[in-house]
């Protein structure tokens, strides 16, 4: 049972305020997890509460959600039963009151909804994914590397945020993460052979000013190809040009760091067919903006039978608006954050419900991050099959496909890499 709850302010990857909480219970168990942060937010995300204090971290202060932590959470959860996460996640649901999480804030749920995750494993003595999965969590993911970072994580001219590897042809975890890191050094090499900056973004990708944004895929190919991989079979590409934050009040989509061109949607779906036609592409994040349903279903009707669309923006994690994506045929896939719906239990619900209506899901970092790396164990606990969390490269990154490694290691035969199958789910 829980003996108490304490949270901290910490500061994130872009040196911004966080949550850290640490959980213990009465055997002496200790659970602690941080909170993520994302730049490219969806419009009904859980609320993300900060200070707004001027005088501390430009009003990004998190001191409210770690008191209403320290206080109203914790003085309530004193007591339960920590292996009872459904029940302890719903119970700071109905003190919050709201569908957001606005009273009390989606940081200061789920920052104690995962550290007692945590803390309950710990107490087993079983790992964090098998907690959270039981016997049958075995499957390793597929991970999407995001080696080149435009759109609202670097200070470049791209326009489109995230341009991935995924090592599809690989027998194992390890040996994808191996190609990963030997693509980020060969795209590197390409970079600097080209006169382009090698400095990285927020998620660890190199941020270059290029020609165009189809140069960005032009050099990853050429480093997949330079690090002796074969582009289609071995490595495949996935996107998030996260489309949403090109879009303006008339419906039209402005490519304002680039050449200021406007596009209309159709004008999107076939840049879109036109790159899967000429890549490996087999995934494609927020291809149009999250106004814009029609679209979404016109897109999914014209490329959803030959790669994944993925809904990160438009869906946020949230059961019913994937329900609905569900019923109406929009898109094939969520994409997972643990922040945007708030709490553990409605994270599992959200993927569950996803796969039940036949979409995958990917298990996604988000652009500011800690060291944490509470979403590997979740990738595994869940079987999905596909995860991103940046490029080889920054700690924060890192993190995460160490943890995997660690996974990998101590299920020994009973690990599957998912592969190429994690993206056909139907
Ligand atoms: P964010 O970006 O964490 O800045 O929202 C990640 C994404 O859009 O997938
Ligand atoms: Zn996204």
């Amino acid at each position: 049972n829980i003996k108490s709850i304490h949270a901290r302010e910490i500061l994130d990857s872009r040196g911004y305020p966080t949550v850290e909480v640490d959980v213990i219970l009465q055997d002496g168990s200790l659970g602690r997890s941080a909170v993520p942060s994302g730049a490219s937010t969806g419009s009904r995300e859980a609320l993300e509460l900060r200070d707004g204090d001027p005088k501390r971290h430009s009003g990004k202060g998190v001191l409210k959600a770690v008191a209403n932590v320290n206080t109203t959470l914790a003085s309530a959860l004193i007591g339960m039963d920590a292996a009872d996460q459904t029940n302890i996640d719903n119970k700071m649901l109905a003190l919050d009151g709201t569908e957001y999480k606005k009273n009390l804030g989606a940081n200061a749920i789920l920052g104690i909804s995962m550290a007692i995750a945590r803390a309950a494993a710990s107490s087993k003595k079983i790992p964090l994914y098998r907690h959270l999965g039981g016997d049958g969590a075995y499957l390793l993911p597929a991970p999407c590397f995001n080696v080149i970072n435009g759109g609202a994580h670097a200070d470049n001219n791209i326009d489109f945020q995230e341009f991935m590897v995924v090592p599809v042809g690989a027998s194992t975890f390890s040996i994808a993460l191996e190609w990963g890191a030997e693509i980020f050094h060969a795209l590197k090499s390409v970079l600097q052979k080209k006169g382009y900056s090698t400095s990285v973004g927020d998620e660890g990708g190199f941020a270059p000013h290029l020609s165009n944004n189809v140069e960005a895929i032009e050099v990853i190919l050429q480093g997949i190809e330079k690090a002796g991989l074969k582009a289609g079979s071995d490595v495949c590409l996935a996107l998030d040009p996260a489309v949403s934050e090109l879009h303006q009040e008339d419906g039209s989509y402005l490519f304002y760091k680039s050449d200021q061109s406007k596009k209309s949607t159709e004008d999107i779906i076939q840049l879109w067919e036109s790159w899967v036609n000429q890549y490996p592409i087999i995934s494609i994040e927020d291809g149009l903006g999250e106004q814009d349903w029609k679209g979404w279903q016109l897109l999914t009707e014209r490329l959803g039978d030959r790669i994944q669309i993925v809904g990160d923006d438009i869906f946020v994690t949230n059961p019913k608006i994937i329900q609905k994506a569900i019923a109406d045929k929009v898109g094939n896939s969520s994409l997972i954050k643990v922040n945007q719906i708030g709490s553990i239990t409605e994270t599992l619900n959200a993927i569950k419900d996803s796969f039940s209506g036949g979409y995958t899901c990917m298990i996604s970092h988000r652009s500011g991050e800690t060291t944490d790396d509470f979403i590997a164990d979740l990738a595994v606990a869940t079987n999905a099959g596909q995860i991103k969390t940046g490029a080889p490269c920054r700690g924060e990154r890192l993190a995460k496909y160490n943890q995997l490694l660690r996974i990998e290691e101590e299920l020994g035969s009973k690990a599957h890499y998912a592969g190429m199958a994690a993206f056909k789910r139907k």
